[in-house]
């Protein structure tokens, strides 16, 4: 797999004008198990496509000029599956680790893991570590993986965070403010997501990214994850290009 450095702005066919790409997308990798049901193979055949999408989406994000990626990668009720689909994808993580880290290394990526390690197998903790560690001082795009993540229990961990610090003394009640709390969050310090992708026509959120897609656009796309491709990304980003975000106020064309 090779991610490009050419970070060229999108040129919408359409309209031949250059599209300013969302700084932070957020991808809700959804349908590889409904994608392989349709081809009669077993789901698992749907999550080996499913790499392969995001391979492709990682090398065009770089190319787009987006800043951050997120991905959701099993969620912390995904372990509710069947064992055979779990241990399935735990090692499709393990794989994608071990193929892809030194080349996501040498193409500046850096990777940050957001998500509950604990009770991890502690293989796949060290894996994951590693990929933090070994890609930490990287300036290129940055891949956020949420595995092991669900947005309730990491409000609740900055919470309890928090309430440590002021029970410590290290911080008084009317420090906790929103930025704090954001600080809290296994996101500290990243953008919130302009832009969330949900391919696989559902449209819900399903416990992801819930306090950071407070002012998030979204983009739901029919097409399964694993059939998800370079065109679908750039139609989502014409899309995004093409939205109004008001933040609760007005357009400036309206005052
Ligand atoms: C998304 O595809 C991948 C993970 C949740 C790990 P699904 O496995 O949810 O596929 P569908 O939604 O059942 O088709
Ligand atoms: C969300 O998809 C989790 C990931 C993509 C990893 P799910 O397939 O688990 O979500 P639901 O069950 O349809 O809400
Ligand atoms: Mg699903």
């Amino acid at each position: 797999m090779s991610v490009s450095p050419d970070r060229s702005p999108h040129v919408s066919a359409a309209e031949g004008s250059s599209v300013k790409p969302p700084r932070h997308v957020a991808f809700i990798m959804d349908g590889n198990g409904r994608w392989a049901t349709a081809r009669g193979l077993p789901r698992t055949e749907g999550h080996r496509h499913g790499l392969e999408t995001l391979r492709r989406v990682i090398r065009h994000a770089g190319k787009r000029g987006i800043d951050v990626i997120t991905i959701y990668s099993f969620s912390s009720e995904n372990w509710s599956r069947p064992e055979t689909e779990v241990s399935f994808l735990m090692g499709l993580l393990r794989r994608f680790v071990q193929r892809d880290l030194s080349e996501l290394h040498e193409a500046n990526v850096r990777i940050r893991i957001i998500g509950s390690r604990d009770d991890l197998e502690p293989g796949i903790a060290a894996l994951l570590q590693e990929a933090e560690d070994l890609t930490r001082n990287n300036t290129g795009l940055n891949l956020v993986v949420a595995f092991n993540y669900g947005a309730r229990v990491e409000i609740v961990r900055a919470a309890k965070a928090l309430a440590q610090k002021v029970l410590s003394g290290e911080m008084r009640p009317e420090d906790i403010t929103e930025t704090a709390f954001s600080g809290a969050l296994d996101t500290g310090g990243l953008p919130d997501p302009d832009l969330i992708i949900r391919t696989s026509g559902e449209m819900r959120l399903s416990n992801f990214l819930l306090w950071q897609a407070a002012y998030s656009e979204f983009y739901f796309c029919d097409k399964h994850w694993p059939d998800f491709d370079e065109a679908a990304f750039d139609e989502a980003l014409t899309c995004f290009g093409n939205r109004q975000r008001r933040y609760g106020g007005l357009d400036a064309k309206a005052l």
